[in-house]
């Protein structure tokens, strides 16, 4: 026998109206002989809430439901049949016993119950006796009113939850849940069937530990109660009257705060469960920590490093963090070899991890409780809580700028030793650094920012946040002040690297870049890298080292190289990247063998590709950047031999519309520099559009285009191309092995790109997206190229710069520096 009813009627329609007028105005309660007809509505006392049908977007179905009465449908926050709508406005709500489409289930049947909509929205059965045998407000729908409750019995692991509609338009029941999970310590959480997908935090007796903004006057009334009888509950309540405040789960999982003051029509939402993506469950993996103020968010807890870094920089860091150095329990336990006792490093302001073990041990006994114990990997103490300790993965930590608690995380001795050393390493480096590289310069720069010649000062400085290390670069770029601020990168442990290259060892070296040797190397999980050890104690490689991690850390393309993170340790600094299998660009167009691999349509694929990274650094990443050192040895090859441009160590960023600057340091590779930058310092996108007509030329006609430097008839590639240009007979230029007559036409055009990329005068240079519509013949016609500069012999070496400069001898693609006169 049922008690509210909700029955399709077509019948009754007659007699119906006649009782309507009784009591159509505003009642708040049914009983067996009043009851409601579609469209009439229950008002409660107070007028706050109405109990009726309603339909919602465009749809015919009729659902029966309570909302508050102002301003509109869009509050609806109960619904009673959410899965079994009506499809016309025939629907009925009595006190009976027959032709259900929805009932309360409820089976204490009585001629003479009742049921009232009260002003709290509890629409509530009462027997003939009046006690209440069923109340709406322990059945919640998708909102969480004032005095309701969402519990779990632990007995029997019943629960009470808000369900999500499935969709703004239709209440039927979603997949999204939210209750409370009463192990340990409480914790509110919202499922995505079973799945967590948002955490609270546990329950301090006041607020959610992983609510830092739970304090808000709003949230005073929350409560958490633990009934004593098996059930967990949470609740709120509001004193006020003249506030209405509720909790709703959207659709799409969030759980919402909305507010309205009374008499004012507008609701307002004043908490959100999703205020970044830090708020989704465990985003960054086990033994990561997330900060939503980050870009990105994701880092690994101190001592960690990522488990696969590539997905890692790809973004996915779903497979989280390992520890870099075991612990000293571990290994005293597998050799027998002791060491320093592991220590605990204190992260504060934390959402702490998920599946704390709980105990009532005192702060001191929390914490050699922990040491203790190996399995023990974090504690932490809270006065409202007490100790929690956690074993096994640290998963779903937050990172917040106040609130929160104070995690202690275990770790090896030789990684809190090393927080030290890493502060003493960056401010020694700094100091030397300063008067190193700045003490003679420094006094110029202070002259020139006087004088208001728009240069950058660059100070850098490794900090450390508490969460990770974290690089920061203070760029002032022009007159913008700009701020750029270092992406995090993943730091590896020295002793990885070293391991992954066999010891560094020459076997592994892949080739000697700007400022220092490049080894091939592959990590424990099989995936091969590239290692750039930067050479010791060169103060100058410092800075290009820094310079290369801001640049690259901050762009990705796929003809671009990408750097996968970086590792400082004592002296040591060294950088990450992909794997290149296939080496330079200059090891197969220079090689009487190799050469012949690539073919004109590789040649054409790899300087389109070229071509689109270069556009990438003008123009689409998020920042200008100018290479400044584009040629043959810094463009690498994939397996596919797809180019990738690499070594950004003298790249420079470009602020807002500045689009030239100067410099007094010039650095670059003999006839790859465009005669303004060479001579005077000055340097632009058309400074590396230059070199790419230098590397255009080489690609086509397989010389370097140094090779000519001691023939007496030829100043250059470039003037013996100009000189062949002149003379119509172009097609000499082209390589041999790629001197097909079907692509003869196809190869003459790009000569003819080359040679308008080389011009003398910046400005008759094409941009980089011009050369490229030239190369796919989207502009058919071309100017006639201008005569290029022959300039190479007039530059003067400075011979005291950097250490590079050792190997020029034997090699002149080496990078050199010039500190110009002027
Ligand atoms: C509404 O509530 C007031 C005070 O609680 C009471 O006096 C009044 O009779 C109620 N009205 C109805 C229609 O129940
Ligand atoms: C409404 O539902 C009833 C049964 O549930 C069905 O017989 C009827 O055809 C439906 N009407 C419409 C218009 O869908
Ligand atoms: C009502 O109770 C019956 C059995 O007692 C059960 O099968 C049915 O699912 C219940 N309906 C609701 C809406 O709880
Ligand atoms: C129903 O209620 C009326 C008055 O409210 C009372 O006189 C009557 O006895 C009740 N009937 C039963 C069966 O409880
Ligand atoms: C409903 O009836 C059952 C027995 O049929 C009884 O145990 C229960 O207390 C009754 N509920 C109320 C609210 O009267
Ligand atoms: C919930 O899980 C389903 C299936 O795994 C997924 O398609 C959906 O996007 C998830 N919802 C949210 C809000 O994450
Ligand atoms: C209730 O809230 C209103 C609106 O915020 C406020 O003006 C009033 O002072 C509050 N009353 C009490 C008793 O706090
Ligand atoms: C939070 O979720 C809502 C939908 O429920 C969405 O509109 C909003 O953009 C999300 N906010 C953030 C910061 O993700
Ligand atoms: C993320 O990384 C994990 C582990 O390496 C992998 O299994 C998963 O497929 C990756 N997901 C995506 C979307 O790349
Ligand atoms: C030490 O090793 C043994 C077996 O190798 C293992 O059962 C035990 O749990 C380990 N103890 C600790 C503290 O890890
Ligand atoms: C260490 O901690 C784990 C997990 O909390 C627990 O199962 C185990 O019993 C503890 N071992 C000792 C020796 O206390």
């Amino acid at each position: 026998m049922e008690i509210i009813s909700l029955k399709s009627v077509t019948a009754l329609l007659l007699s119906l109206s006649v009782i309507c007028f009784g009591f159509c105005t505003a009642i708040d309660t049914m009983t067996s002989t009043r009851f409601i007809e579609d469209p009439e509505t229950l008002v409660s006392n107070g007028s706050a809430f109405k109990l009726g049908f309603f339909s919602l977007a465009d749809s015919n179905n009729r659902y029966v439901g309570i909302w508050y009465s102002t301003p509109s449908l869009s509050t609806v926050i109960w619904v009673a049949n959410r899965d079994k709508p009506l499809n016309d406005s025939s629907g009925t709500v009595t006190i009976s016993e027959d032709e259900i489409v929805w009932s309360s289930n409820v089976s204490n049947a009585t001629s003479n119950s009742s049921a009232q909509l009260l002003d709290s929205g509890n629409l509530v059965l009462r027997d003939n006796r009046g006690s209440i045998t069923w109340e709406s407000i322990q059945h919640p729908s998708h909102s969480l009113l004032s005095k309701m409750k969402i519990s779990t019995d632990t007995n029997t692991g019943e629960k009470v939850v808000l369900t999500s509609w499935k969709s703004p338009s239709d209440p039927s029941i979603g997949s999204l849940s939210a209750g409370i999970n009463p192990l340990s310590i409480p914790q509110l959480f919202i499922w995505n069937g079973s799945q967590p997908y948002w955490r609270s935090g546990p329950w301090d007796g006041q607020i959610f530990i992983g609510i830092p903004d739970m304090n808000s006057v709003l949230h005073n009334g929350f409560q958490v109660v633990d009934d004593k009888e098996g059930t967990v509950y949470a609740t709120f309540s509001v004193a006020n009257s003249s506030i209405f405040l509720y909790y709703v789960l959207t659709p799409q999982g969030t759980l919402v705060e909305t507010y309205r003051e009374y008499g004012k029509e507008e609701w307002e939402v004043t908490w959100r469960s999703n205020n970044s993506e830090c708020d989704v469950y465990g985003t960054c993996g086990a033994f990561g920590i997330c900060n939503s103020g980050n870009s990105p968010i994701c880092s690994c807890l101190r001592g960690y490093e990522p488990k696969y870094i590539e997905e890692w920089s790809r973004g996915n860091w779903t497979s989280g963090c390992v520890r870099k150095t075991p612990l000293q329990c571990e290994r005293t336990n597998s050799s027998g070899q002791q060491g320093k006792l592991d220590g605990f490093f204190r992260l504060t302001t934390v959402k702490v991890p998920d599946f704390a073990d709980w105990s009532l041990a005192p702060e001191d006994e929390c914490r050699e409780e922990c040491l203790k114990n190996c399995s023990c990997m974090a504690y932490s103490y809270c006065s409202g809580i007490g100790c929690m300790s956690w074993s096994g993965n640290l998963i779903d930590l937050g990172k917040f700028t106040q609130g929160g608690a104070d995690l202690y995380i275990r770790l090896a001795h030789s990684e809190l030793d090393k927080k030290r050393d890493m502060k003493a390493i960056i401010s020694v480096t700094i100091v030397i650094g300063t008067i190193a590289i700045g003490i003679c310069t420094y006094f110029s720069w202070r002259w020139r920012r006087k004088q208001t010649v728009k240069d950058k000062s660059k100070e850098i400085l490794l900090s450390d946040r508490g969460d990770a290390y974290q690089i920061y670069d203070m760029n002032r770029l022009g007159d913008n002040a700009n701020q750029v601020k270092f992406q995090e990168l993943p730091l590896l442990a020295l002793e990885k690297l070293a391991t992954a290259t066999n010891n560094f060892d020459e076997a592994n070296k892949l080739g000697q870049g700007g400022f220092g040797p490049v080894y091939r190397g592959k990590l424990p999980g099989g995936q091969e890298i590239a290692v750039k050890r930067l050479s010791r104690a060169s103060a100058q490689g410092l800075e290009e080292f820094m310079n290369e991690v801001m640049v690259i850390s901050k762009i990705q393309h796929r003809n671009l190289v990408r750097l996968l993170g970086c590792c400082i340790e004592g002296d040591e600094k060294m950088l990450i990247y992909e794997c290149m299998p296939n080496k330079s660009l200059d090891t197969f167009l220079f090689d009487p063998l190799k050469r012949e691999s690539l073919d004109w349509r590789r040649r054409f694929s790899i300087i389109e590709g070229i071509g689109r990274g270069l556009l990438y650094l003008h123009r689409d990443s998020r920042l200008r950047i100018i290479h400044r050192d584009l040629k043959a040895s810094n463009i690498l090859l994939d397996e596919n031999l797809n180019a990738k441009i690499s070594d950004f160590g003298m790249a420079r960023i470009f602020g807002g519309n500045q689009d030239q600057a100067n410099t007094k340091r010039v650095v670059g590779t003999y006839g790859y520099m465009s005669p303004e930058y060479a001579m005077e310092g000055r340097f632009s996108e058309k400074s590396d559009v230059f070199s790419f007509g230098v590397l255009l030329l080489e690609s086509i006609s397989g010389r370097r285009n140094t090779s000519f430097q001691y023939d007496e008839q030829y100043l250059s590639l470039l003037g013996y191309a100009w000189t062949l240009w002149c003379e119509h007979n172009i097609e000499e230029l082209i390589d041999e092995t790629i001197a097909e007559a079907r692509f003869q036409e196809e190869i003459s055009r790009c000569i003819h790109v080359g040679l308008l990329c080389v011009q003398e005068s910046a400005k008759d240079r094409p941009s980089i997206s011009t050369v490229l519509s030239m190369l796919s013949s989207e502009i058919a016609h071309l100017p006639p190229p201008k005569q290029p500069p022959f300039l190479e012999k007039q530059i003067a070496i400075d011979t005291e710069s950097s250490q590079p400069r050792q190997n020029e001898s034997s090699s002149n693609q080496v990078t050199v520096t010039i500190i110009q006169g002027r």
